[in-house]
């Protein structure tokens, strides 16, 4: 039994019992303070999402034109004072409904309208852009990729800052089909080929160049669906094949996000993912989201993603990179992928040596050759007391005399790992140590800096620190030791990793799915150092951005195998056969902490692509089957403009989270209380039984209501029930863990279990 420390806002304790994992808290999760929230003051304008029942006909008959009349008819008038359009985007695809300049009263106006739904306000959405800019590490995670079947005439769209098209993972060799015949869209820049088959950019009512400007849209879309390149790498440290994981996949680019932040409007995110359901792409890859929690009926991200699923298309998104914060989540809805960030096995390695002959594993990825490890004198320029110093800020060593030293610093405050290399070299500093805060645990980065570096854990910090506290004179020295395999622990959760409780979802367990995403090698915009050894443009970054088209790379796979798979069983089929062990055999740990990951954290656990083209059962689900639990968390006509048909919530029954057909179980139980919580299996593999057997979380007696299910042939229902009764010997405001596993001949069907105490 051990106890953890989980040192940011929430104390979690996480207790190991036979089988059954256990999470509790000692305090109610961190309620989110809406900094965006803003007054509506009379009089402000401001672009609003306005969800409207959709015009009178057969819809089929209807041309785009006829929902934007209908779309205007909703507006006072069609420009505001200033002579501007009102309308900014008219919506047939991804949502019934409009984008339009107004203020707070008008919409109010509105409301009485016949056919109005609800609307809301939009916000800005970032990438998910990693916490350094740019980092080096090694070449892709190979073995994953080898029984996939490339994705071939697979579209994935991705939604983003846009592609560089003439770079090499994304030229055509000519072995790469036409696009399918039910490809609808367009290209807007000439490069485009059977690679790249669409590309547009949205921004307001313009359409600017889909030309990559930022890096982070390049970067995705060659993870998911780039060629394979040879001899990819950056500063010689990288040798190897850089490949997409549906590298026989088409892409076509919807860019939404602008300027070196990356940044975009919800209007027009709505935009690029209403023209990608037009278009006909097969999997909506979303390396984007809001950077704090919001509702789903207020996200483009989740209210788009329902588009998709209504036109059998799987959305793939990030869980976004506001760990170890617990339940800063986003993009967390149910009928999305929503993906967290793995840290591989894989190090660019520096030792670092103390005075007292300690030594301690960093990372780097620049690794100057023949460099003398000779010692040099140890400082913290964060022990002066000037501002800005812990975290070595620009400016904030110029009366520090550091000039020859090894100069230690915080990872994080205003800058990159790699800024702060250049600032001690501006000093003459003799090389950096970066220390990661106490919140930032174990996860390091192999970044391309210009000075001898090492980045270290918050642990390895400890251990420095101490031994600057304790001898006279410290010392230390560096030893490049370049890269190295195999490294372990691994996989864990890096430390950013966007973590549940979700806040806003209703009770489904988020992230649902872990994937690798610190120092991931993919295509960029432009060379980001001065390179002797490649002139193709390649980078190391890490994110959840770079986590997500893994997953998306590996669903066009999955769909190339199954296409008759709805969104909802190729999201069972990657969750039920996820692994939560790293290769040692233990539970994976959360870079956080250096302990065990919960559910909360890791999701199903980490994504097994060989195993989901197999699972033998899936939980399945239709869009019509959220109803019920829309209907229960927000009523008649917000659940209308999800399902896109009048929906009276009075005549259906409503139900909580709980009971969707999702791969994992949530569940919430007070004292004395009992529930029954209901699955249904589809069989996708031949005839089989499968033994029934569940791992009790503590305080729960958990049963079965079949010891086996049996399926004599494909496409076969078998229903389950589960009950769950609080046997009262755990306190309210607690979180324990089990698990549901249901195992034939040939499969395993795996679901986590999360009750809370309430
Ligand atoms: C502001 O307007 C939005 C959208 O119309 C509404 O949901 C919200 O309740 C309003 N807030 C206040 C403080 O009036
Ligand atoms: C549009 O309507 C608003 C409010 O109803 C009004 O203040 C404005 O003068 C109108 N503008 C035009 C051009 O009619
Ligand atoms: C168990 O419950 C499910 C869901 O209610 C039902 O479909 C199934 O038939 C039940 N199994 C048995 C053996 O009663």
């Amino acid at each position: 039994m051990e106890i953890i420390d989980h040192k940011m806002i929430t104390v979690l304790a996480l207790f190991l019992l036979s089988n059954a994992f256990v999470l509790m808290t000692q305090s109610q999760p961190l309620s989110i303070t809406d900094e965006n929230q803003q007054e509506n003051t009379t009089g402000t304008i401001r672009t609003y999402i306005v969800h409207v029942e959709d015009p009178v006909g057969n819809k089929e008959l209807l041309k785009d034109q006829d929902f934007e009349s209908w779309h205007k008819s909703f507006l006072p008038n069609t420009t505001l004072d200033s002579g501007e359009p009102r309308l900014i985007h008219s919506y047939r695809y991804v949502m019934g409904g409009f984008a339009a300049k107004l203020t707070h009263e008008e919409v109010k106006a509105m409301e009485s309208m016949e056919g109005f739904l609800y609307a809301w306000p939009e916000q800005q959405l970032a990438g998910a852009t990693t916490r350094s800019p740019d980092f080096l590490g090694l070449s892709e995670w190979q073995g994953l990729w080898r029984t996939s079947s490339y994705g071939t005439g697979m579209i994935i769209g991705v939604v983003d800052t846009g592609i560089t098209p003439n770079h090499p993972s994304f030229t055509d060799d000519g072995s790469l089909p036409a696009p399918p015949l039910k490809w609808r869209g367009f290209c807007t820049l000439q490069q485009c080929n059977n690679k790249v088959i669409g590309a547009v950019a949205f921004q307001g009512r313009t359409n600017p160049s889909p030309e990559d400007d930022n890096g982070h849209g390049t970067h995705v879309s060659g993870t998911a669906a780039g060629n394979p390149v040879y001899n990819a790498g950056l500063l010689g440290q990288a040798r190897g094949r850089a490949v997409g994981m549906a590298p026989k996949a088409h892409i076509a680019t919807y860019k939404v996000l602008y300027g070196p932040g990356g940044l975009g409007d919800e209007g027009d995110i709505l935009a690029g993912i209403n023209q990608a359901i037009r278009d006909g792409v097969d999997v909506l890859q979303m390396s984007l989201g809001s950077r704090r929690p919001i509702p789903l009926d207020q996200s483009s991200i989740s209210v788009g993603s329902f588009g998709a699923i209504l036109n059998n298309i799987f959305p793939s998104a990030c869980a976004m990179n506001e760990g170890p914060t617990p339940s800063v989540i986003s993009n967390d809805a149910p009928w999305v992928l929503t993906v967290g960030a793995s840290s591989m096995d894989r190090k660019i390695k520096v030792t670092v040596r103390l005075g007292n002959n300690m030594e301690l594993d960093g990372e780097s990825g620049y690794q100057p050759e023949n460099y003398n490890s000779q010692e040099f004198p140890l400082i913290f320029p964060g022990s002066s007391g000037i501002q800005g110093a812990e975290t070595c800020e620009a400016g904030s060593l110029d009366s520090l005399d550091v000039q020859g030293k090894i100069v230690i610093c915080l990872a994080g405050g205003n800058s990159g790992n790699t800024d702060k290399g250049e600032v001690v070299k501006a000093a003459n500093g003799e090389a950096i140590i970066i220390v990661n805060p106490v919140n930032y645990g174990f996860t390091t980065f192999s970044e391309p800096h210009t000075i001898p570096a090492a980045h270290v854990t918050n642990a390895d910090g400890d251990k420095i620190g101490a031994y600057l506290r304790t001898w006279q004179n410290p010392v230390a020295s560096l030893t490049f030791k370049g890269t190295q395999l195999g490294t372990s622990p691994a996989p864990t959760v890096a430390f950013f990793s966007g973590r549940g409780p979700s806040l806003n979802n209703g009770g489904v367990i988020k992230p649902d799915i872990i994937g690798p995403g610190v120092n991931i090698l993919a295509a960029w915009h432009r060379q980001v150092v001065q390179d002797p050894t490649t002139n193709i443009a390649f980078n190391f970054d890490s994110g959840t951005s770079m986590a997500t088209p893994h997953l998306s790379g590996i669903v066009a796979d999955l769909r190339n195998n199954h296409p008759a798979w709805s969104p909802a069983a190729i999201k069972s089929a990657i969750m039920t056969t996820a692994y939560t062990q790293d290769a040692n055999g233990n539970r994976i740990l959360d870079d956080a902490t250096g302990r065990p990951a919960s559910f909360f954290v890791m999701g199903a656990g980490h994504v097994n692509p060989d195993r989901a083209n197999d699972p033998g059962l899936v939980y399945d689900m239709q869009p019509i089957d959220y109803v019920p639990y829309l209907c229960n968390m927000y009523g008649s006509r917000t659940t209308s403009a999800f399902i896109r048909q009048r929906i009276n919530c009075r005549y259906w029954k409503k139900e909580t989270a709980e009971q969707l057909n999702y791969p994992s179980i949530a569940v919430s139980l007070q004292a004395g209380e009992t529930k029954t919580i209901e699955r249904t299996l589809t069989n996708v593999g031949g005839a089989e039984t499968y033994a029934v057997s569940v791992n009790a979380p503590n305080g729960v007696n958990l049963v079965a209501n079949s010891t086996s299910l049996v399926f004599a042939s494909t496409g076969e229902n078998q229903g389950l029930s589960l009950e769950f009764t609080n046997n009262g010997l755990v306190s309210p405001g607690e979180f324990w863990e089990g698990s549901l596993i249901l195992n034939s001949a040939t499969h395993t069907v795996w679901s986590p279990i999360s009750v809370t105490f309430v």
